[in-house]
């Protein structure tokens, strides 16, 4: 019973090694001894002094690539190997990918005993990465990096390394303004780093303008209209004395206490600022004008007087005389 129980356990330890051997190995890039990139060349250094009675065997994955026997060329080309007879690979490809080992035998056919061999990667070189900036709600920003597959990353900001180690970089827009972001992507054969990119998720505000609207009877509102309108302006408004009144796009007063005051508007986000021309309501008018085509009314009531006053006097100048003339 007790043997039957260490035998099981015994199967299901082998099991376990056997599944963690398999893991392990399908990462290809784990087995390897050296990598190369894409179009290099590589030698497999043969570690041995080769005589010319030898017999010198290359294989790549247990197959047959090269042989030559008493300088006879007999598989693969006499420039397949140097005048040591290491194994010259030029042009890499990714198929160059694999283990490389020789075999030696004497003239009299003993073997030179095992030879070490070189597991070989071929990988492609990183192409130059980009990033992209998104504004993200909430006056968050986020920059990636087009990082590829089995491609390590480092990111920059100003030219300082950062810890993280992700594609995707989150910050907050107030606190990288005017901060450059690069990524750097490698390989085991090459790097590469990016171009660095700023956020512009804030405009640069231009001058806004001031409309005035009565509303009801006695309310006026004043608009603070701009042409971009993103999240993240805020306005404020000041009077001529530039006392701070409100914030809001809109400012709503009793026309009464408005009647001529002057009224600005100042919208900013994080890097700009601008100021309104001012702006008095049209709302209320006094119902005495004091005023007609920019003439003051007195002149008006005064001239209007004397031409009474003239009036009269010549209709009694007229009519005395009109009644002296009949007496005579
Ligand atoms: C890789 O090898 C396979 C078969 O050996 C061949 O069909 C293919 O064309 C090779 N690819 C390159 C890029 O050499
Ligand atoms: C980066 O952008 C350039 C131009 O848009 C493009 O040619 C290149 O392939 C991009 N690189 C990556 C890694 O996506
Ligand atoms: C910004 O990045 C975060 C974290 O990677 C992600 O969850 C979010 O979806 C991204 N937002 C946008 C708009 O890309
Ligand atoms: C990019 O990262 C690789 C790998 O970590 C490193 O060898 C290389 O020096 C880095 N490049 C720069 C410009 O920092
Ligand atoms: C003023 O009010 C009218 C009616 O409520 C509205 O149609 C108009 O757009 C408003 N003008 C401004 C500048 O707010
Ligand atoms: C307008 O608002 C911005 C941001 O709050 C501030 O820096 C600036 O001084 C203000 N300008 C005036 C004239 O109040």
């Amino acid at each position: 019973m007790r043997i039957v129980k260490k035998m099981a356990s015994a199967a299901t330890i082998a099991v376990f090694l056997l599944c963690c051997y398999f893991i392990v190995s399908s990462g290809s890039q784990a087995d390897c001894d050296v990598y190369a990139a894409t179009g290099s060349s590589f030698t497999v250094r043969l570690k041995h002094v080769l005589k010319d009675s030898d017999s010198l065997r290359w294989f790549k994955n247990e197959n047959l690539i090269f042989h030559r026997r008493s300088k006879k060329v007999i598989i693969g080309k006499n420039d397949d190997v140097d005048s040591t007879g290491s194994l010259k690979l030029t042009q890499l490809t990714k198929n160059n990918t694999g283990r490389y080992a020789p075999q030696i035998h004497r003239a009299d056919g003993t073997s030179a005993g095992d030879l070490p061999s070189v597991r070989l990667c071929v990988l492609d070189r990183v192409q130059k990465p980009n990033v992209t900036m998104t504004c993200t709600d909430k006056g968050h920003v986020n920059f990636t990096c087009s990082v590829g597959q089995n491609e390590k990353i480092t990111w920059f900001m100003d030219d300082e390394a950062l810890e993280e180690k992700e594609k995707t970089l989150t910050r907050e827009i107030k606190d990288v303004l005017k901060a450059r972001f690069s990524c750097n992507v490698s390989n085991s054969v090459s790097s590469e780093i990016s171009l660095p990119v700023q956020q512009n998720c804030y405009a640069t505000l231009q001058k806004p303008h001031v409309t005035v609207n009565c509303t009801g009877d006695s309310e006026v509102t004043f608009t603070c209209a701009v042409s971009q309108k993103d999240n993240y302006v805020e306005f404020k408004w000041f009077n001529k004395e530039n006392k701070q009144q409100e914030s809001g796009e809109t400012l709503t007063k009793k026309t009464k206490d408005v009647v001529n005051t002057r009224f600005f508007c100042n919208v900013s986000n994080p890097i700009s600022y601008h100021i309104s021309d001012p702006a008095v309501q049209n709302c209320f008018k006094p119902s005495f004008p004091t005023e007609l085509l920019g003439i003051s009314i007195w002149v008006f009531i005064g001239g209007g007087a004397g031409l009474l006053i003239l009036v009269i006097v010549t209709a009694t100048v007229c009519c005395v005389r009109a009644r002296r003339k009949r007496r005579i």
